[in-house]
């Protein structure tokens, strides 16, 4: 099984930015929990993170017959892409939304979710671990459907 571990914008400045909010583990240190837990599910991972809305449609149009499953933090474009919601629909690979911090205790403009809209597993509010957590939800869910 593998799985598209997409990032948005200022997700590659992890461990810098408000640490207070998302954590103090920097974004490579990340990738390699990440991609440990996921191997020890038997499920192999590759990265890709943009700050860039359509860079981030393409990650997702080009993962057609390439992967079983998208695990995705949109970042901000979360509250305001109906390019990525779409493009999850159209390529309809399974995919799970995480977000580090808990959104639904943050600002209005954080309550909506896109991209969740086109999403079988919600993860928020984990920190670093949601990913990991995201991706176990994923392969339950792909092995059930
Ligand atoms: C985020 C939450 C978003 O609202 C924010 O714009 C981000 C990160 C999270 O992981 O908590 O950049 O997706």
């Amino acid at each position: 099984m593998k799985f598209l571990v997409i990032n948005g914008p200022n997700i590659n400045l992890l461990g810098l930015r408000e640490p207070g909010i998302y954590g103090d583990v920097n974004y490579d240190s990340m990738l390699k929990i990440v991609a440990d837990e996921c191997s020890a599910m038997g499920i192999e991972t590759e990265f890709y993170q943009s700050n860039h809305e359509g860079d981030l449609v393409d990650a997702i149009q080009n993962a057609r017959g390439v992967f079983d499953g998208i695990v995705i933090n949109p970042a901000a474009y979360t509250h305001t892409s109906v390019a990525i919601l779409d493009a999850l629909k159209a390529v309809a690979i399974p995919a799970a939304e995480v977000h580090i911090s808990d959104v639904t205790k943050r600002e209005d403009f954080r309550q909506i979710s896109y991209a969740g809209m086109a999403c079988c597993c919600h993860v928020i509010g984990k920190g670093i671990a949601g990913y990991g957590i995201a991706a176990k939800q994923l392969k339950e869910y792909i092995a059930s459907h």
